[in-house]
């Protein structure tokens, strides 16, 4: 079976901002985390992926299908939901139906209800006066309703608090388990990823910084201290995030960089927060 999704040495450039070969898989039957600080363009990947950016250089495919080329198709896969509500405010939520079901060939008006039902949202309620975690589900009964194929999210956890976050997490993790979808969703938030992630893809300044499966991005990285008098200028360019501290330094060191090292070293294997952590320190060179 062909990937949900590949993005192959994407460029695209902003007057003040660069994706620079970004490239990814995220293989059919998954979830795949995205991840980055404010601005390190995971939005604007989405975009291009959406065909809603011009890219500069590059591949992307949904399905095997060229998202320019083949770019109807491909929409048929697929389903979007923004961290903005997009319905009109004084619609019901059972007018959500009527107005938008014309736009999907394959829109499935017994799945909208169930999820609706499973959802607890009253059809009688307005737009306006759902919560914004209720709001985020009637997106997501939308998104699930047409035969999609591919969920792609953009921040869809920001601003909910923890039960709905994990309640909607587990609607993902639901979404992905007869094996045949897939979702790609950005967020900030790492305990998301602990919980529902397969695969995560980290950003940082429009660069790829890992992608790979989460236990991978785990066994990828060790934190690393040591003395000041061991911190030699080799090792220092090795490090990610490099603080030093009274007694010695500390930082974050690729596996592959950290063999050879000598016994009096700690090395230890992070949480993912202390992953992004150390990027959002600094001091990275990539391969
Ligand atoms: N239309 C645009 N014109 C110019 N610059 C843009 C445009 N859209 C985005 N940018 C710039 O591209 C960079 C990446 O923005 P992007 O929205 O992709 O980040 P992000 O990772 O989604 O951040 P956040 O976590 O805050 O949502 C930023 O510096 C932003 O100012
Ligand atoms: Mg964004």
């Amino acid at each position: 079976m062909s990937n949900a999704l590949e993005v192959k040495e994407l460029n695209k450039s902003y007057p003040d901002f660069k994706l620079q070969d970004v490239s990814f898989t995220l293989p059919t039957g998954y979830i795949m985390g995205f991840v980055g600080q404010n601005g390190a363009g995971k939005t604007t990947t989405i975009r291009c992926i959406l065909n809603m950016a011009t890219r500069k250089g590059g591949e992307i495919t949904i399905f095997g299908l060229d998202n320019i080329k083949d770019e109807l198709a491909a929409k048929q896969e697929l389903a979007v939901v923004f961290d903005e509500i997009f319905f009109v405010d004084t619609w019901r939520v059972k007018e959500v139906e009527k107005a938008i079901r014309g736009f999907y060939s394959q829109w499935d008006s017994g799945i909208y209800n169930s999820y609706l039902e499973k959802f607890d949202l009253s059809p009688t309620k307005k737009v306006k006066d759902l919560s914004r975690g209720m709001k985020m589900k009637l997106m997501l009964a939308v998104a699930m309703s047409h035969g999609a194929k591919l969920l792609i999210l953009d921040e869809p956890t920001s601003g909910l608090d923890p039960v709905a976050r994990d309640e909607l997490l587990d609607i993902l993790k639901d979404y992905v388990a007869g094996g045949e979808k897939s979702v790609f969703f950005s967020t900030h938030i790492t305990s998301d990823l602990e919980r529902a992630a397969d695969y995560i893809t980290l950003i940082d300044h429009g660069k790829i910084f890992y992608t790979g499966t989460k236990d991978g991005l785990l066994e990828h990285f060790l934190i690393i201290k040591g003395s000041k008098e061991e911190l030699t200028d080799e090792l220092r360019k090795k490090i990610i995030g490099l603080a030093a501290t009274s007694s010695g330094f500390n930082g974050m060191i690729r596996v592959g960089d950290a063999k050879g090292l000598p016994a009096s070293f700690s090395l230890e294997q992070p949480e993912i927060d202390e992953i992004l952590v150390h990027i959002s320190k600094g001091g990275i060179s990539y391969e």
